[in-house]
């Protein structure tokens, strides 16, 4: 297949909307990662996005919608306290499940009666939603087990080929997918960890008052977001998890070869210990990662991973953050990673 390129300008976001109206495939920007969406209620569109990134066909799809009213399209039975955690991070980086009108993006929901809808920040992506007037479902843009693609370039890499267009849009400003949320029976369950933190959900329900308890996991009484059971991506090269200057330094000189290693590091362990922060000074930029906060982290874990795959590296030592409720999403994506 031929792949446009397109930008985000308004000439373009209208061709990329020719392409899905008439039931064609197209990769877009969100804040999250870049999507690979198409029509949500097209079933031949939607199979065409399954194809392209080799997805299994019991994984279901995210539906991106504009407001939400659109949200009451494709919901049933929509709650007041649904709602109203929408409103609070929406448009943003939270998708709810919801309970899904019959007959409404069935092929997305991959037979499932409920459906993951997320309002995203993304002006391209609104104004893509807002130019076809339907939701778009949209997984991740990369082919099934591999990283998200958080910019254009790595979106190609993914895609080329493969689908009707690519939009260039930002690089993703939050980098990892958006927080899942189910609200059910007076309890809340996050199924997938986001860049909206399990304290920030909580402080939402508190402030509603409304009674609901919130619980990370799906604690067995909630099925797991289908695609958390699937092997997520690791990169090529090892991943090794360390969590403090002298871990990282005892497995950086237990390597043969440093230039077949890839190094993350937080700014404070170049302030704890001179040897890193010589380390950082010596060995060249993109192998040497050197991150200012957990937000700077979440933005770049799947692109430095990447950079890692493409200059051959053998291993990949890693700074694991303490356990906190903003860092279980970095927690969970390194975790996974460092499974292989
Ligand atoms: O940030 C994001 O969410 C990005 C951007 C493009 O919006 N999308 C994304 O989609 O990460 P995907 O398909 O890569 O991941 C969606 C996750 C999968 O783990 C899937 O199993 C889960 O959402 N999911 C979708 N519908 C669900 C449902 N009805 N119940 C439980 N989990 C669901
Ligand atoms: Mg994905």
């Amino acid at each position: 297949m031929n792949t446009r390129y397109l930008d985000t300008s308004e000439e373009d976001i209208k061709t990329a909307c020719g392409f899905l109206q008439s039931g064609g495939i197209v990769v877009f920007p969100t804040e999250t990662v870049y999507g690979l969406g198409a029509l949500a209620d097209q079933a031949q569109a939607v199979k065409k996005v399954f194809a392209a990134k080799g997805r299994p066909a019991d994984n279901p799809l995210i539906v991106h919608v504009d407001s939400l009213d659109m949200v009451r399209e494709y919901a049933r039975n929509f709650s007041s306290v649904e709602e109203e955690l929408l409103r609070r991070f929406s448009p943003g980086p939270l998708t709810l499940i919801v309970d899904r009108v019959s007959g409404r993006a069935e092929a997305a929901a991959a037979g499932h009666p409920t459906l993951g809808i997320r309002i995203p920040r993304s002006q391209a992506a609104l104004a893509l939603i807002r130019g076809c007037g339907s939701g778009i479902a949209a997984p991740s843009a990369n082919r099934s087990g591999r990283p998200s693609p958080t910019d254009f370039d790595v979106a190609c890499r993914e895609m080329d080929g493969r689908v009707d267009a690519i939009m260039r849009g930002e690089p993703a400003d939050q980098g990892l997918e958006s927080t899942i949320v189910r609200v059910n029976a007076g309890q809340a369950y996050i199924l997938r960890p986001g860049t909206i933190s399990a304290g920030q959900i909580r402080d939402a329900f508190r402030d509603m008052d409304a009674g609901i308890a919130v619980s990370e996991g799906h604690g067995g009484e909630q099925p797991a977001a289908p695609g958390t059971r699937y092997r997520h991506y690791a990169p090529r090269a090892q991943v090794f998890l360390v969590e403090s200057p002298e871990q990282f330094l005892e497995r950086y000189h237990g390597q043969a070869d440093s230039a077949r290693v890839q190094s993350i590091v937080p700014r404070e362990w170049l302030r704890r210990s001179p040897e890193i922060a010589d380390l950082h000074i010596s060995v060249s930029g993109h192998s040497f990662h050197v991150l200012d906060d957990l937000k700077d982290y979440e933005r770049r874990l799947y692109r430095m991973f990447v950079d890692a795959d493409i200059s051959g590296r053998k291993a990949i030592f890693c700074w694991l953050p303490s356990v906190s409720s903003e860092s279980s999403a970095i927690r969970d994506r390194l975790l996974r990673a460092a499974q292989g």
